[in-house]
């Protein structure tokens, strides 16, 4: 595997690449990752994975200092994947001055959902999502349905700028416990870490409640956050959504999917199930 640590080096790697597939991350990879890297293969001649905790899409406060870092074994981790090009650069590579220009995503999908309790977080994934985009010039770009929100500002980006990139989704990658895989798993404590399963369990319930009939949607969520909270959760939401807009559907919609946010101690999980 070559680490390209210049935008030069990965720009004079790709020109003789051929059908490209690339892969952002911000590292500390896991097999939710490595999944989309497999997934990758399947859409190209070569795999760029890219490595960069983007400091724009994190609100001060947030984890950008404590973001784990891992890059010797993430290293391992995608040449045994078989990915041909690591694009690693440091924050003077990505953001030589301050970034003056932004992708803004509309309020109606930025806004809501984990836009409304990180604010600006969407617009610093667009921009940086674009930057790599036209740094990376890949032909097709995988991302993973757990950030379920985050593939849909993509989506729209790519549709509405006209890029020539097809966006690929990728399937959540689970402990046998039912736990999405995150970086963020590794804040838990033991005994955090053993409750943690809950979050997948009452958005799983509430699926099988929708898919059994149930139509009564803000019951539902309002109840699946108290289960929460009786558990020592602070939640930020529970919520059914229509699966193409992630906007409040009617009872007659089909195509839905729900997503949860919630805090255990101090470490912020997300997870969602579609319908
Ligand atoms: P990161 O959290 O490192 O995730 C990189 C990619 O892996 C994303 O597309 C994410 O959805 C996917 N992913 C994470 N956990 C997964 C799991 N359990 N199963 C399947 N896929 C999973 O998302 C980001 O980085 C950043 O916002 C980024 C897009 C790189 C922009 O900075």
């Amino acid at each position: 595997m070559q680490i390209h640590e210049t935008i030069a080096s990965l720009r004079a790697a790709r020109a003789d690449a051929g059908r490209v597939a690339l892969v952002p991350t911000m590292g500390n990879l896991h097999a939710g990752h490595i999944a989309l890297m497999t997934k990758a293969r399947e859409h190209a001649d070569q795999v760029i994975a890219t490595i960069f905790v983007n400091r724009l899409q994190f609100r001060p406060g947030e984890d950008f200092d404590s973001y784990p870092r891992t890059f010797a074994a993430d290293c391992e981790k995608l040449a045994a994947a078989g990915v041909e090009h690591l694009f690693a650069p440091d924050e003077s590579q990505m953001y030589p001055q301050p970034q003056s220009y932004h992708i803004e995503p509309p309020p109606e999908q930025a806004g809501i959902l984990d836009g409304e309790f990180r604010p600006g977080h969407f617009r610093g994934v667009a921009t940086v999502v674009m930057k790599l985009f036209q740094i990376a010039r890949p032909d097709v770009a995988l991302f993973g349905k757990k950030d379920y929100q985050q593939l849909m500002v993509i989506c729209n980006m790519v549709r509405e700028f006209n890029l020539a990139i097809d966006i690929v989704g990728g399937e959540t990658v689970r402990a046998a416990d039912g736990l999405a895989l995150s970086s963020r798993n590794g804040y838990l404590s033991a005994a955090e870490r053993a409750e943690a399963p809950r979050l997948y369990g009452v958005i799983a319930d509430l699926v099988t409640k929708v898919r059994g009939g149930a139509r009564n949607y803000a019951e539902l969520e309002q109840i699946a956050m108290q289960l929460l909270r009786l558990n020592g959760w602070m939640p930020d939401y529970v919520a059914l959504r229509k699966k193409l807009d992630l906007q409040l559907p009617s009872a007659h919609d089909s195509g839905l999917v729900v997503l949860a946010a919630a805090r255990l101690g101090s470490t912020r999980l997300i997870d969602n199930l579609e319908v």
